[in-house]
This record gives C-alpha cells, structure tokens and sequence, in this order.
C-alpha cells in the first residue's frame, strides 16, 4: 500500500496531496492573488508565493490526511512543463524532503497529469475511469492537445496548437473585455446571460489535428476596436453577447478537432482535462456530442480540473509501480518540447 506526497507548483497555484495507492487523503491549494491585480501571472512573484506557500500547504495536506512523513513511501513534484521560477520551488523542496525521509523521489509531467486525473479514487465515492486506449482533449491555459493514451505511462500527441493555448484565448478576451484573470471562469459565467449567435469570428483552417487560437484573438481584437469606433458604449452593452459568442466559436474549434481524431483512430473513450475542462457549456456539449456519437465519456471532477497535486499524485503512483524513481541531480524542464525530447 503505497503513499505517495504529491506537490505541485508549476504556475500560480501551491498544492500538495497524499494519495493511498489510488485514493485520494487529501488535497490542498493556496491560489495566489497576487496576480490579479497585474491581468496575469507574474512569474517573479509566483516563485516568491510558492516559496511562502510550500511548507504549510505540505503540512496541512499531511495533517487532512492523518499522515506522518515517516509514513510516506515516495516524494512526488512536477518537473515540468511550467514557469522555470515556480518548478524550482516544487522540485528542490521535493528534493529536501526526499533526502531527510531517505523516501525515492518521483518527477511527474504536468500534462500527464491532466490526462490521468480520470483515476484519482474518492473514498465512498462511485468510480469510472477510461479502458486504454483513450484520447485526451487536454485543454489548459498553456496546451491544447489532442493525446492517444496507450496506458498509463505511455501516451502519443496527436494533435496540438501551433500558437496559442485555447486557456489563453479565454484570458486574452478577458482581458480586451476588462473582466479580470483569469478570464474563463468569468466568461463562462457571463455567456450564461448572452446570446451566442450575436457575432462570429474567424476561425482557423489548419490541417488534420492541429489547432491555433491565435487567429480568431485578432479577430476579436480589429472587431472590437471597429465597433468601438463606430459606438464607445459598444463593449458594455454587448459584453455578455460576445462573452457567449466567442466561448461558443472556441469549443466549436476544440470540438470539430476532437470528432475527426474520433474518426480517425475509431477510439470512443473520451476523457477531458486541464483547466478550461470546467467550462460549462463545454462540459455540455462534448456530452452531447458523446451522446450522438456512442462516446464513454470522462469529465473531471471540478476540482480536479485546473491545477492540483492530486493529479501529480496519481501519476506519481504509477511511476512508484514501475520503479520509476528520479536521481537527485534532476532539474525542471520549462517547455514542453523538451520534456517529450526527454522522454522518448
Ligand atoms: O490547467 P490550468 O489550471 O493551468 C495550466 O496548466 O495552464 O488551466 C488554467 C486555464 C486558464 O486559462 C483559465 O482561464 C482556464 O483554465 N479556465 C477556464 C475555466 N476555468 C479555468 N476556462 C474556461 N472556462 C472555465 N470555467
Ligand atoms: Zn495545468
């Protein structure tokens, strides 16, 4: 019965989790506000806010899960991909921890992560998860991708965005609307209120599974600012209109991907992951397309959507079966080029 201390730190958000084998004792996060006021992460202040949050947040994760550090199998810590500042903190502390409690250190890849957040197991809490293969519409504030998962350990990219992440699309409409960061759970909420087939926008015409998010940013930025030439009042009086407009034509975009990768590779085990998973109309859409389309369909719990060490945790434990255990003159991997560069 393995228990693994899971942390992670690759962006803005500090957590620490302790899985027993694949149930879940606890899970903790202390989001950084700091950023807010600055429209988006700052990663100098992040680190700064990690190296703060790390020995609480471990503690308390300890302290929910009626666990001592001697009680602790192996150390788990997000190597990568992610803000080099923020990884440094998760991995040295990691690494601190490891030598003390002389437990194996285990690096985890972000994404996968995202991918296998499927298999974390609540106590008393009724389980589904993906048969092998699955694909993965990873969708987060940094990636887009669409991944065949062969088993838990091995995984093959098969789509991904040549230019920005669908995350950041959100934030950058967010933020052209003066609504805050991050910017999706406010568009989601607010497209709630508005009329989706108000305005269109462009969208991207790229080949086979790839995606880009760039093109259709501009086009709300040259539409904006047209609009707001011709009526200053423009933006207030629309902002709900274009919140549902712009978060319709963006799903329609990760969604035309996902049905030909379905096609394509005859797989109908579905599993959504990353941050901009809790979207809502999201949530419903691709549940309705799976309804049409004969889909097994896996959304993940709410919690488990945007950035958590639950998810490292879980990886973690797979890695721990296999004997995947990581040497102590490890360092963070920043892009995530170089982390499958690493991994072949
Ligand atoms: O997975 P995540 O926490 O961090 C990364 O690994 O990037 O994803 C963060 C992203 C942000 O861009 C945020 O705006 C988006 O997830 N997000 C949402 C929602 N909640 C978070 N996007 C759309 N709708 C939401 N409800
Ligand atoms: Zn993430």
């Amino acid at each position: 019965m393995a228990i693994i201390l899971a942390i992670e730190s690759s962006c803005d958000d500090t957590s620490a989790a302790v899985l027993r084998e694949e149930y879940l004792l606890s899970n903790v996060m202390a989001s950084q506000e700091v950023h807010r006021q600055y429209g988006g992460v700052v990663p100098e202040l992040a680190s700064r806010a990690h190296q703060q949050n790390i020995l609480p947040v471990v503690s308390q994760a300890l302290d929910q899960a009626g666990v001592t550090v001697e009680q602790l199998d192996a150390i788990a810590f997000t190597r990568g991909p992610g803000l080099l500042g923020s990884l440094l903190v998760g991995t040295s502390f990691a690494k601190g921890l490891s030598i003390a409690i002389g437990k194996p250190l285990i690096e985890v890849n972000h994404l996968q992560g995202h991918m296998l957040s499927h298999f974390i197991r609540v106590d008393g809490r009724e389980h589904r998860e993906p048969h092998f293969p699955f694909l993965s519409l990873l969708v987060s504030g940094g990636h887009t991708q669409i991944v065949r998962v062969n088993d838990y350990l091995d995984y093959e990219v098969l789509g991904y965005t040549i230019d920005d992440a669908v995350g950041e699309a959100f934030d950058k409409c967010a933020k052209l609307l003066g609504l805050g960061y991050p910017g999706g759970p406010v568009i989601d909420r607010l497209a709630k209120e508005g009329d989706s087939s108000a305005f269109r926008f462009a969208k991207p015409n790229i080949a086979g599974l790839n995606y880009s998010f760039s093109g259709i940013k501009t086009s709300l930025l040259y539409f904006l600012r047209d609009e707001i030439a011709k009526d200053p009042d423009f933006l207030e009086n629309n902002k709900v209109d274009i919140c549902a407009s712009f978060q319709k034509d963006l799903i329609d975009i990760l969604l035309k991907k996902l049905i030909l990768a379905a096609k394509q590779t005859g797989i109908k085990e579905i599993g959504l992951g990353g941050g901009v998973s809790a979207n809502s109309e999201l949530r419903e859409r691709i549940s309705l397309e799976g309804k049409k389309r004969g889909w097994n369909l896996f959304l993940p719990e709410l919690r488990f959507t945007t950035d958590n060490a639950a998810m490292i945790g879980i990886v973690a434990l797979y890695r721990y079966r296999e004997g995947l255990f990581t040497p102590m003159d490890v360092a963070p991997i920043s892009r995530a080029a170089d982390y499958y560069q690493i991994n072949k």
